[in-house]
């Protein structure tokens, strides 16, 4: 299947309804290329804004040699660069803003640049939309958010202390969309996803997801590393659901705009379950691994439990999540099947 037809009918209608531009930036990354993915399809027109910093080229080439319709617009830019994001949103309808640089480790080791990236970028972007009028915002937030914060599921309004660069930039971008719509009534809406994953997710190198990143390492045999104790939990959330509640949010009502909702499941799994999960889906597809693998020390920054209340964005959003772990990763494994 493709990513259009995991959407909920209702909302593919809605979408092909009227045929709106759309500035996915970000767009050569994971989630973005599956955002262009899903427009295109739905025939609408697109501008993608990239520096392929994190993202490939492979991916845009993927989806437009295996998605029909709509039409597609390139800008090669950097998010840092006020004139390629006035030049990328001039006559757009609606933002969907992904760029970023992802990853807690790689801001604890280069903490300035994801700075410069996802907050100095994301005033840019959200200054040059606001310049160019364009009606709706809606941009990549981060359950990193809720940093130390302890209660289960977590709820949008109640937040602790970041414990990243990386978690700090994220809820940076949050206090920037709510001065935007105090100073000026330009009301953004973010999107706080829990661990997205799904095709085209990048499995290569240090900062890797671990999903790609353990199945990449499965299917070449090598070693898994748990970081700590096996017990760490995650809502993982398949890419489609996170793909529905953007095309959710742009479509939403004025009332649901200049919020931030958690984008998720609502259900947690403890690494060591996902890696007999992998394990055991890899197997339906031939390949066995038959390695257990090697606790290591926890790592810095991680938060321990992360678990979803998706209530909000299901009663204002009408968010009502496709895919749930397994099922996600059944509509996954293929591709990473195909593409190792
Ligand atoms: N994947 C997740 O689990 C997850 C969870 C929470 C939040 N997010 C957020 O979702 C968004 C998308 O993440 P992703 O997983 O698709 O990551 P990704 O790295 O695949 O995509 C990010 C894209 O942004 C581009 N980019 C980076 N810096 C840029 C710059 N200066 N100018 C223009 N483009 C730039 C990259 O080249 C890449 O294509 C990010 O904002 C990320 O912080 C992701």
């Amino acid at each position: 299947m493709t990513m259009v037809e995991w959407l909920p009918h209702d909302l593919q209608q809605a979408v092909a309804a009227e045929r709106r531009r759309w500035l996915v930036t970000g767009a050569a990354g994971f989630i973005g290329s599956n955002l262009v993915e899903a427009l295109l399809a739905l025939g609408q027109e697109v501008v993608g804004l990239d520096n392929f910093a994190t993202g490939h080229r492979r991916n845009l080439d993927e989806v437009l040699a295996t998605t029909q319709g709509g039409s597609f617009r390139m800008v090669e830019g950097d998010i840092r660069d006020r004139a390629a994001c006035a030049e990328a949103a001039a006559g757009v309808g609606v933002v969907l803003h992904q760029a970023a640089l992802g990853s807690v480790p790689r801001s604890i080791a280069d903490p300035l640049t994801s700075h410069d990236v996802n907050v100095t970028g994301f005033a840019n972007m959200l200054e040059a939309a606001r310049s160019a009028g364009v009606p709706r915002f809606v941009y990549a937030a981060s359950s990193s958010t809720y940093g130390d914060e302890p209660h289960l599921p977590k709820r949008e309004e109640r937040i602790g202390n970041p414990l990243s660069p990386y978690a700090a930039t994220k809820l940076a971008n949050e206090i920037y969309a709510g001065v935007w719509a105090r100073s000026y009534g330009y009301r953004a809406t973010g999107l706080r996803y829990f661990n997205v994953f799904g095709p085209r997710q990048d499995p290569d190198g240090p900062y890797a997801a671990v999903i790609p990143k353990w199945v990449a390492a499965m299917i070449a045999d090598e070693e898994i590393v748990i970081n700590g104790d096996g017990e760490t939990s995650r809502d993982f959330c398949f890419v489609a659901n996170a793909v529905q509640a953007n095309l959710r949010a742009a479509l939403a009502p004025d009332a649901a705009q200049g919020e931030v909702y958690n984008v998720a499941v609502g259900e947690r799994t403890s690494l060591k379950r996902l890696f007999g999960l992998l394990r055991d889906g890899l197997a339906e597809h031939g390949m066995v691994y038959a390695r257990e693998p090697r606790f290591g020390p926890a790592r810095a920054g991680d938060v321990r439990h992360s678990e979803a209340d998706i209530g909000k964005a299901g009663s204002l959003l009408n968010y009502r999540p496709t895919h749930s772990l397994g099922a996600g990763l059944a509509a996954a494994l293929p591709w990473y099947v195909r593409n190792r």
